[in-house]
């Protein structure tokens, strides 16, 4: 198994990358709950976030802390950075590169950080780029698919929502092809229907999916709705976020289609897409996911820092 320099997007990890990763996150898992480590002691992660982001950010700080590592943070770094200066990405990658040993960056423009990448040797971590991907989310998600129903092959996935712009439900999309056995069921709003782009990955790679409009029709047979919020900021117009929004909600009438023994993903943060009575379901595992964040992002730090 090849090491891997940056986590850029989803197509870097084949299987072998996927179970090697996921066992290390089992082992952050028991040293997390224990307390942490000091396995990433002396290293610096710099994360530049140029979008909100509390999940994200806020797990990766705390993985870095949790194995003994320090963080410089630029949460709001459109402002604060000197990119609201004028300075490329490239330049503002090259300096940090002095000051930290990895670098995690989110992004409003797709291929952002791997044009950080490119020019500078320490590892780069894509946190999201625009719609294009959240890898370190749909690794986060299979782990949780994984953790939750003991198996990450043979699948029935129900995608909902904003499936267009929603880079977390593309990511993970296309992370499946990995899987086998997998059968996706995209259940969007016609204008925000799932990209040709990962469609086209899906079949050159023999994943079946179907479209459909029925959100409860389908929940009864799959193994994971994994619910998305409309993503308000990317639209052109309110009138097309209008189109798009409070169409499809996870709530006690969705609860009751659903089989027993489904799960409920969600990325978050949710608007109004998912009812919080369902929240004390035990098949709500959107909390458990978030936390499985930390897990994951540590497994992360812990294979680019340690294994550099
Ligand atoms: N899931 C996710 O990316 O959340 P944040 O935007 O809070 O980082």
């Amino acid at each position: 198994m090849h090491q891997l320099q940056d986590v850029l997007e989803v197509r870097q990890f084949d299987r072998q990358h996927l179970d090697s990763l996921f066992s290390r996150a089992d082992e952050m898992r028991i040293i997390a709950d224990a307390g942490g480590s000091n396995r990433l002691s002396g290293k610096i992660l710099a994360s530049l976030f140029f979008e909100p982001s509390p999940r994200t950010r806020l797990s990766f700080e705390s993985a870095m802390m949790r194995l003994g590592g320090s963080v410089l943070t630029a949460e709001n770094a459109l402002e604060t950075s000197s990119w609201a200066k004028g300075e490329t990405i490239e330049d503002t990658a090259r300096i940090v590169e002095s000051y930290a040993d990895a670098i995690v960056m989110r992004h409003p423009e797709a291929g952002t950080p791997a044009r950080a990448a490119a020019v500078i040797d320490i590892p780069v971590i894509n946190a999201g780029d625009g719609a294009r991907e959240h890898p370190t989310q749909a690794l986060l998600d299979l782990y949780t698919i994984g953790h939750e129903l003991g198996r990450i092959d043979d699948l029935n996935i129900a995608l909902v929502g904003d499936l267009k712009y929603g880079r977390a439900p593309r990511s993970l999309a296309m992370l499946l092809t990995e899987s086998s056995g997998i059968n996706l069921t995209f259940i969007s709003p016609p204008n925000v229907r799932m990209g040709d782009d990962v469609k086209a990955d899906l079949l050159s790679r023999g994943v079946s999916f179907e479209e459909e409009t029925d959100l409860l029709a389908v929940l009864p047979d799959v193994d994971v709705v994994y619910q998305t919020r409309v993503q308000h900021e990317r639209f052109e117009s309110d009138e097309e976020y209008r189109e798009a929004r409070g169409k499809y909600v996870i709530d006690a009438a969705a609860m009751a289609a659903l089989s027993p023994d489904a799960i409920v993903m969600h990325p978050l943060p949710r608007v109004d897409e998912i009812d919080p009575i369902v929240d004390t379901d035990r098949r709500a595992a959107y909390f458990r996911q978030a936390r499985n964040g930390i897990y994951v992002r540590m497994a992360i730090l812990d294979w680019l820092l340690r294994d550099e």
